[in-house]
C-alpha cells in the first residue's frame, strides 16, 4: 500500500509551549489509520497541525508526496484532504440541501455538483427525506450525518474525521462506524481520531496511540487490540 499521508517528527505548540513531541505516522492509501488517546493528548492539535490551522514548528508533512509545510489551510484542503471538526458544527439556519452545497463549493459545474449530491444522498437516506428542513432542527445523529455528508462534497481523497463518536448513542455510533467503513469501501482513505477504542479498532486497518503529545503504541488494529497497555488504557 502507498503511503497517503506522513508525518515525520512533528512539534506544535500553543504559545510557544509544545503540545505535540516529535510526532511521526503514516496513513496508507485505501486504508483506515486511527489516532486513538484520551482528552487533552493531542489529537486535535495533530489534526490542525495537518491542516496548517496550528502549523507545526518542526518536521514534515507529505500528502500524496507532496509537502503541506508552508501551505495555507485552503492550499492544504485542495490536495484532497477534508475534515469533519469535533463537534460537527453543521449550519443551523440552512437546509440540508445549502448545508451540503457549502462544501461543494469549489465544484463550478452545477451538473457535477448534483451528481455529487445524489451520492451523498445514497449515502444518507435519511438526509434526502429532510433535504429542505433547517439543520438546526436535525437530532445529533442527522447533524453528524450531515457535517459528514458535507466533508465528502469535494470528493476529498482523504477524509479526516475528529471524535465523530462524541456525545452520540451506542446505537447510533454504531451506525456512524458502519458508515465509516462504507465511505473507505467506497475509496477513500481515513483518518479517524478517537477515544472510543474498541469500536474504532474494529474498523480500522493500522492505529497509533498519542499520549500527552507523544506516540506511545503504534501497530495493526489486531497488535494493538492485544496490546496490554491499550487495553489497561482504554478497555477499562
Ligand atoms: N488553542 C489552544 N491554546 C492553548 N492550548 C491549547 C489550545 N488548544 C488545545 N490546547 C492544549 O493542548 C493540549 C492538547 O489539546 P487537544 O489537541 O485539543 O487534545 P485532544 O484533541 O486529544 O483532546 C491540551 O493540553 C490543551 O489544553
Ligand atoms: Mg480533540
Amino acid at each position: 500500500m502507498t503511503t497517503l499521508l506522513a508525518l515525520t517528527n512533528i512539534s506544535t505548540a500553543y504559545d510557544q509551549v509544545n503540545v505535540l513531541h516529535g510526532v511521526s505516522l503514516d496513513a496508507k492509501e485505501g486504508e483506515i489509520t486511527c489516532i486513538l488517546g484520551a482528552n487533552g493528548a493531542g489529537k486535535s492539535t495533530l489534526i490542525r497541525s495537518i491542516l496548517g490551522l496550528t502549523p507545526p514548528n518542526q518536521g514534515q508533512i507529505e500528502f500524496a508526496g507532496a509537502s503541506l509545510i508552508g501551505l495555507p489551510t485552503h492550499k492544504i484542503i485542495s490536495h484532497g484532504i477534508s475534515c469533519i471538526p469535533e463537534g460537527r458544527k453543521v449550519f443551523p439556519k440552512m437546509t440540508i440541501d445549502e448545508n451540503l452545497r457549502v462544501g461543494g463549493y469549489q465544484v463550478s459545474s452545477e451538473a457535477v455538483l448534483r451528481r455529487r449530491l445524489a451520492e451523498v444522498y445514497e449515502t444518507f437516506p435519511r438526509l434526502k427525506e429532510r433535504i429542505s428542513q433547517l439543520a438546526g432542527t436535525l437530532s445529533g445523529g442527522e447533524q453528524s450525518m450531515l457535517s459528514i455528508g458535507r466533508g465528502l462534497m469535494s470528493k476529498p481523497k482523504m477524509l479526516i474525521l475528529d471524535e465523530p463518536s462524541l456525545g452520540l448513542s451506542p446505537l447510533l455510533v454504531q451506525e456512524e462506524f458502519r458508515i465509516i467503513g462504507d465511505i473507505n469501501r467506497s475509496g477513500v482513505t481515513i483518518l479517524l481520531v478517537e477515544q472510543n477504542a474498541r469500536q474504532t479498532l474494529a474498523i480500522s486497518n493500522y492505529g497509533y496511540v498519542l499520549s500527552q503529545g507523544r506516540l506511545e503504541a503504534s501497530g495493526s488494529a489486531q497488535e494493538l487490540s492485544e496490546n496490554p497497555q491499550v487495553q489497561a488504557a482504554y478497555f477499562g
